[in-house]
């Protein structure tokens, strides 16, 4: 089952060849620029950037694959949670190629792509298939859920975040302290030269396994300004100490989660799992080895939606409608 997947939800343009849910053929992902200037996207430009990007990336990724449409199973593009606007180029210029090749389209959700990036590999020897039940966290710029994957597209929420995702407070600290957008990579990378120790940051103490860090956000805020009064930022102190603490507080909450319902597996998705920090704090509190994508294949890009798309196509057997939705929970 070879699957065309498009992804347009955020500001990454992505297009992938993906066979049997797992074995990247092709992958082809461009980051807008445009929202560089603006400090954070700007929907209707993110839904044009994505709409010239289209074309061009779709032909680079079938012949990167080297195969015609023609010769696909199925198209699938993302259809939510995101930016409507967003959401609408990529699933109707999906649907199109789908009519016009006679294919049958299938509409996924950004979430589940994220959790299916575990399954991909690149290659031609298959890494092991994640063991289900699951633990797994989607930290992304939009989403920080905790939830526990019972069986292929059985999700039973555990936790979400009741204010700011996770990466959005990566972007947040990261603008405050200078760094540019997007912030996650910018914070990580400063961080690696500061003291996580050296600024106390609160740890919202939430009960279940639901998130906050909007106090966090606000502290870091207060901290900054405070030492700009002084005249004297490190700037690598701070983004050590803000990561410290929400990674921190990630961790604990999801190596908790697979402690009491006995599960062994931990997966991480969405652009925040790209941080080595998280990645390493999480670690260090559960027995079993971490599955982690690459860190390319945590941020968006089409390849997700083609693991997806294929447990979606396996589950319902036809093609599901197209509908795109910016608020579409997780099954
Ligand atoms: O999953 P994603 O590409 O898009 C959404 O679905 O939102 O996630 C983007 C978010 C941004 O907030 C970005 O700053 C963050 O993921 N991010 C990171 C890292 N790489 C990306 N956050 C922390 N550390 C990183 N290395
Ligand atoms: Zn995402």
């Amino acid at each position: 089952m070879r699957i065309l997947a498009i992804e347009t939800s955020c500001d990454e343009t992505g297009v992938a060849v993906v066979d049997d849910g797992r074995r990247i053929v092709s992958n082809i992902v461009a980051s807008q620029l445009a929202h560089v200037d603006t400090g954070g996207i700007v929907p209707e430009v993110a839904a044009r950037e994505h709409l010239r990007a289209l074309d061009g990336i779709t032909v680079q990724a079938l012949s990167e694959a080297g195969v015609e449409l023609r010769a696909v199973d199925a198209v699938a593009a993302t259809v939510g949670p995101a930016l409507v606007g967003c959401l609408l180029v990529g699933a109707n210029y999906g649907r199109g190629l789908a009519l016009a090749a006679g294919l049958p389209f299938i509409g996924v959700n950004h979430l589940e792509g994220h959790v299916y990036a575990n399954w991909l590999y690149e290659g031609d020897t298959p890494t092991p298939e994640p063991e289900i039940p699951a633990v797994v966290l989607i930290v992304s710029g939009a989403h920080s859920d905790l939830v526990l994957m019972e069986g292929h597209r059985r999700f039973r929420p555990l936790g979400r975040t009741i204010d700011d995702a996770a990466g959005e407070a990566f972007d947040k600290v990261a603008r405050l302290l200078g760094l540019g957008f997007p912030g996650g990579p910018a914070v990580e990378r400063v961080a690696r030269d500061g003291d996580p120790t050296a600024f106390p940051l609160p740890r919202a103490a939430l009960a279940g396994y639901d998130f906050s860090f909007s106090g966090l956000k606000t502290a870091a805020l207060r901290l900054v300004r405070a030492l700009e009064a002084k005249g004297d930022v490190p700037v690598a102190d701070v983004a050590a100490s803000f990561q410290k603490a929400i990674t921190e507080v990630l961790a604990e909450k999801t190596a908790r989660a697979a402690a009491e319902h006995a599960v062994e597996t931990v997966l991480l998705g969405g652009g925040v799992a790209a941080n080595l920090a998280l990645r390493a704090e999480i670690q260090k509190r559960i027995g079993h080895p971490l599955r982690v994508p690459p860190p390319r294949l945590c941020t968006d890009n089409g390849a997700m939606i083609g693991a997806a798309a294929f447990f979606v196509l396996r589950d319902r057997g036809t093609e599901v409608p197209i509908t795109v939705r910016s608020d579409m929970k997780l099954a």
